[in-house]
Order: structure tokens, then sequence, then C-alpha cells
């Protein structure tokens, strides 16, 4: 044990340690404090052996004026799936980039699979199916012709080109389209396209950057199983800014903004954070000064807000203390000042909010 280094702790009562040798790690979970202290030391001293994928240090991009990432770390366990998030411009793309070997970085290190992205950028990129921002495709070959001649480039023999090329095809739904010209596909089928050509040589990781981007939901929902599917087989970083799609596909998110990292956490654990706050919102027809004061002085009430509806209703939104619930108490109260009550309900924080609350400038 004395080899060992902690490399990454997060909330989700989860560590994650780097032994002596390179690209070998084990994850340990935090016993819950509820268990006894028994089941907690047997839990401690029978870490699950995982390697690292994806370990990430103190990565900075410089460009002339500004930083586009600065001194992020992060690392990514084998069969995670990790959304990786944030507003326009954070960096997503720079890191992605870098992590890929096409960008090098102004200082730190990235290593896939214990393999240095830059010195041992051969190992690293064969580990990796990069599917970049916009993919770029050969417009005059066609959809077969053209995953052939990346699975060659890739290195495969011709044997394993011919295999790799039948099965990605299959697995991404291309073959209506296998003997169609690249510049007559949809946008739905080119990023389909784009996927297979980050599959073909089979990696172990999967990089997506905002694969769904351009789609309509139909597309963007099959684009999400065929995401989960490869998720069963898979370690996947991805890009995206469709946030429910996080919420149902990923294990971990990272949240990135002006360059650094927000957080890190499992998506249930964020949203637990935010709803610790909790929000209430009520629709009653009363006076707005009688009615927000009789709220305001609710016991654990921090702040209550007002908006006008029509025929003289009010809408409130009552903030409250952590793990408080006031809406037995306003009900009461609508009884009491014989207010009609019409809507009562708890506000469920989601990623949304949190990435809303993370990433917002004012
Ligand atoms: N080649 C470049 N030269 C100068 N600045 C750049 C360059 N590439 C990116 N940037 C800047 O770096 C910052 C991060 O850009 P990046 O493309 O990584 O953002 P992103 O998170 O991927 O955004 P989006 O959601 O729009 O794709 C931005 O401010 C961008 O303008
Ligand atoms: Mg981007």
């Amino acid at each position: 044990m004395s080899s060992c280094e902690l490399i990454e702790e997060n909330g989700a009562n989860l560590q994650i340690y780097r032994l002596a040798r390179p690209a070998s790690a084990f994850i340990k979970w935090r016993a819950p404090a509820r268990q006894s202290r028994k089941s907690r030391i047997e839990e401690t001293f029978s870490p699950k052996i995982v390697r690292i994928m994806i370990e990430v240090h103190q990565l900075t991009k410089r460009y002339a004026r500004h930083d586009a990432v600065r001194d992020v770390s992060f690392s990514v366990a084998r069969g995670e799936i990790v959304g990786f998030l944030g507003p326009n411009g954070a960096g997503k793309t720079t890191t992605l980039r870098m992590l890929t070997g096409y960008l090098p970085p102004t200082s730190g290190t990235a290593r896939i699979a214990g393999f240095d992205i830059f010195r041992q950028s051969i190992e690293a990129r064969r580990k990796i199916g990069y599917m970049p921002e916009n993919v770029p495709l050969y417009e005059d070959m066609r959809v077969r012709e053209y995953l052939k001649f990346r699975a060659q480039l890739k290195g495969l023999d011709r044997g394993n080109t011919r295999r790799r090329v039948g099965d990605v095809i299959d697995t991404c739904g291309l073959d209506s389209v296998r003997r169609k010209m690249i510049k007559t596909l949809s946008k739905g089928f080119r990023q389909r396209v784009g996927l297979a050509d980050a599959l073909v040589h089979d990696p172990e990781l999967l990089i997506l950057d905002e694969p769904t981007n351009g789609l309509d939901p139909n597309q963007i929902r099959q684009i999400r199983e065929l995401i989960r599917r490869l998720g069963q087989s898979h370690t996947v970083l991805i890009s995206t800014h469709i946030l429910h799609e996080v919420e149902m596909t990923c294990n971990r998110v990272i949240i990135i903004d002006n360059g650094k990292i927000k957080a890190t956490d499992t998506p249930a654990n964020l949203t637990q954070q935010m709803r610790a706050a909790g929000r209430i919102q009520v629709e009653i027809q009363a006076d707005p000064e009688v009615a927000g004061g009789a709220i305001h002085r609710l016991d654990h009430v921090k702040k209550v807000t007002h908006e006008s509806l029509e025929d003289g209703w009010s809408r409130f939104t009552v903030w409250v203390d952590s793990g408080v619930d006031p809406r037995e108490s306003i009900s009461r109260l609508a009884i009491q000042y014989g207010w009609p009550l019409r809507s009562l309900f708890q506000h469920v924080s989601t990623l949304e909010d949190v990435f809303v609350e993370l990433t917002r400038k004012d």
C-alpha cells in the first residue's frame, strides 16, 4: 500500500488510487457511515481492482490572448460513461483534442490506458476512437469504401478490415446506405459514419465531441441508444449540450467552464446537492403582499418571490433551508386565510439547474 497515491476523490464515495505500476489503479468506495465498523473495514480492505483509462494532470492550453484550458485534472476509470459538459467556449473541444493527441498542450500531461498521449502517441491512439466536433468526411467516397479506407489507414490488415467494416456498418445501422456517396447523406447518417469511423479499429475508449449535434429528436434517441449499447463494452467520454441525455446515460459528469473544472460527480449527487436547498412553488388567489408576508413568516423560509398571473392569481416561489418541506404549513395558511389554492409543488432540481447554477455569468 505504501506505493499507492490518491489521485481523485469525489462526492460519490469514490476514491481512485494509482499504484506504482503504470496504468494500474484501484477504486475504493468509502463505506456509508451507517454500516457497522466491521463491514466498513472489510469494504476498505477489499478494493475493486480496476484500471484507469484516462488520466489528465494539470492540462493547460494557452492561446495568444487567453487560456482556453487551465490546469485541468481528472481521471476516468475503465467502463465509465462520463459526460463532459460546459457552455460554449468552455474548453471542451480543446481538452478533447489534447486528450486525443491532435493538439499539443502548453503544459500538463494526459495518459490513455497508461500511455502518454504525446510521448507514446501510437500506443495511446490505438486505444482511442475519436469522433470530432465536425466530422471531416470524404464527400466523394461511398460509405463502405470510406470506412475501408479509414480502417487501412489505422493499420488494420485486409481480413480485419473486411470484418470490422462489416461489424461497424451493422452496429451503426449503416447497411441501407453502405453504397451511397457520403455527400448525399443526411446529417444523422453522416454522424453515424463518423461514429463508425471512430469504432472501426475496435478501440477500448470512445471520445465523442457532441455526437448528437444538429440531429432531430428521433435521431438523437437512436444515437443515444447506440452510445448506451457501446457503453456496455467501452469506456466513453462524451461532450454534449443535451443534459437530459447525460442524466440518462452517464455514470458521472465533469462540468467545465471558462477552462476550469467546476464539478465532477454522479448526476444524482449533483442534483441532490441542489435539492438540499429547496424551492417550493405555490399558486393562490390572494393579496400578494399579505400572502407573501404570511409565507415569509413561516419557519425556515429564506426568501419569497411573487409573480402576478391572470384573474387575481399569484405564483409564489418559496426558498427554504436545506431538507425543509413547508408544503403542509403553506396549505394550512391557505385554509386559515381562505385563499383558493390550485398548485403546490416542490421543485425537483435537474442537471440543467446544476449546470446553470455552476456556469452562469451574472
Ligand atoms: N485555435 C484557436 N485559437 C485561439 N483561440 C481558440 C482556438 N481554438 C479555441 N479557442 C478558444 O478557446 C476557448 C475554448 O474553445 P473550445 O472550442 O474548446 O470550447 P467548447 O467548450 O468546445 O465550446 P462549444 O460548446 O462551442 O463547442 C474559446 O474561447 C475559443 O474561442
Ligand atoms: Mg466544442
